[in-house]
């Protein structure tokens, strides 16, 4: 299944309703060894470099080096700002990263979705946290210190300045509640 085809299907109502919001479904990062997909293994460098973070033991400072300069390959290849060390639920799909950038200081909670050209950053107040399961469509920008509930859609090109519901929808500049 294509990337595009695998994230209209998640974000029909029908599979909507039975994505998690808290436990994290691993198998959306995962892929084929050899298969091409660099959201994948960007995200796969990510994982690493948390596994390796507080680690003490000296081959894994040169591991973390080796994870530091695999994130600065697929970054370029992906186009994506999305700083090691963010705090990011498992789960996560970015069927096209182009684009994305992501304040290092900004939470994410398990399978949400993000699609390209988005950004999660700061107002100067504070940055946004976002729950479980929350769709972000293209273009979408989410500023300052806002909380973003489970279940929660984000229309594409929206510019959300307010916080979410859970379950709801905030499309238009500025966001406005559906
Ligand atoms: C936000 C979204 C999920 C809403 O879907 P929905 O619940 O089916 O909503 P509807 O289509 O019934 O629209 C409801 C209202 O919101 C408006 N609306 C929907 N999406 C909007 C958007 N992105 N920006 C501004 N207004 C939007 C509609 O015009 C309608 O307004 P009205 O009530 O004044 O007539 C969807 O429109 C969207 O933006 N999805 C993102 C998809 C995406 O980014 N795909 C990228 C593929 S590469």
């Amino acid at each position: 299944m294509s990337s595009t085809a695998e994230a209209e299907q998640r974000t029909e109502p029908a599979a909507r309703g039975k994505i998690s919001a808290t436990v994290a479904d691993w198998s959306r990062e995962s892929k084929p060894f050899f298969a091409w997909s660099p959201s994948r293994s960007l995200l796969a460098t990510l994982r690493a470099y948390e596994r390796l973070r507080d680690s003490r033991l000296p081959w894994n400072a040169v591991l973390r080096r080796l994870v530091v300069f695999r994130h600065r390959f697929w970054s370029v290849v992906t186009g994506a700002d999305i700083p090691l060390g963010c705090k990011i639920g498992g789960g996560l799909l970015l069927p096209h990263p182009n684009g994305i950038v992501i304040h290092p200081a900004a939470e994410i909670g398990p399978n949400c979705l993000i699609f390209q050209q988005v950004t999660i950053g700061s107002e100067g107040n504070g940055v946004p946290r976002i729950g479980g399961h929350v769709d972000i469509g293209a273009g979408a920008k989410l500023l300052g210190a806002i909380q973003i509930h489970d279940h929660a859609l984000i229309g594409a090109n929206a510019v959300v300045l307010c916080d979410v519901p859970a379950g709801r929808t905030a499309v238009g500049i500025p966001a406005r509640i559906l």
